[in-house]
């Protein structure tokens, strides 16, 4: 089976900083791979590559086949990878089933000018997409509050939020950049089965980005390690954990979480 995304030679560099170099994966449909390393190590560079925020230095990336080089942004979304940010992104004061609805606009297709005019196929679009919003957020116990403000929200139902929007687009390839973050513990078990729930259903492959150890070695099938740009391991999760490179990265970096 072809991978559904394919990353070969990736490679960025910042003036005199090579922030990531020769980085390779091929990601299987509904796998879980986990990406982690120390601060500073290109972990968010590869999802901002990935995602054609950034442009690589060098390096190709298949999506479903298609090459998605200088492609903008919002196409490379359309054509099926979604993600989370670091810090969450959402519209705060804007209602959580608006925020999902604006998501759902990525994969709609009336005009403008239907929308201005009111036109029947915008209700009936519009319809759909407060039906598949509710739906969505009903997966993640979230539909009672809907008409919540997203701000308002619980920090770790925040990143939930995060995570429906991302799924609003109906990505083939998700990626997630410390979804966890400043959870609790028993909000990060929550969000582990969460993650787990979302491969099943949506049959996505996921990218995670994580620092908490629990939540990758948990539920990842195989975990990549970056550190200072460049892949130092890989293997499953008792393979990467027993690695004395990785174990020396983590050690030799004060910094990380
Ligand atoms: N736009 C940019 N311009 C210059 N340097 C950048 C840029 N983006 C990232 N970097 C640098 O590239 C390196 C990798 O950054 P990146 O954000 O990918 O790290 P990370 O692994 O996600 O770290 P963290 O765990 O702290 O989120 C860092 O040294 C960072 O300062
Ligand atoms: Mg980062």
């Amino acid at each position: 089976m072809a991978p559904v995304l394919d990353v070969s030679n990736l490679g960025i560099r910042f003036g005199g900083l090579q922030a990531l170099d020769d980085f390779n994966i091929q990601v299987a449909g509904r796998e879980i791979v986990g990406l982690i390393g120390p601060n500073g190590a290109g972990k968010t560079t590869v999802f901002n590559l990935l995602t054609n925020v950034y442009h690589p230095s060098g390096g190709g990336i298949k999506l479903t086949g298609l090459d998605t080089r200088g492609k903008p942004t919002h196409q490379v979304t359309r054509h099926g990878i979604a993600r989370t940010f670091q810090n969450i992104r959402l519209f705060k004061s804007l209602s959580v089933i608006d925020n999902v609805k604006i998501a759902l606009h990525n994969s709609m297709n009336y005009s403008v000018l239907a929308a201005c005019l009111r036109l029947f196929s915008y209700w009936k679009q519009e319809k759909a997409a407060e039906k598949t919003a509710l739906e969505l957020l009903s997966m993640f116990d979230m539909e009672g509050s809907a008409e919540a403000p997203a701000g308002s929200l619980p920090y770790g139902a925040q990143r939930r939020l995060e995570i429906v929007r991302a799924l609003a687009t109906n990505p083939k390839v998700l990626l997630l950049d410390e979804p966890a973050a400043g959870m609790n513990p028993s909000e990060t078990a929550e969000l582990m089965r969460t993650i787990h729930d979302v491969r099943d259903k949506f049959g996505v492959s996921i990218i995670l980005i994580e620092h908490d150890m629990s939540l990758v070695m948990g539920i990842c099938e195989r975990i990549l390690v970056l550190n200072y740009g460049l892949i130092i391991a890989q293997g499953t999760p008792d393979e990467i954990r027993n690695n004395p490179l990785v174990i020396e990265a983590y050690l030799g970096s004060r910094k990380e979480a």
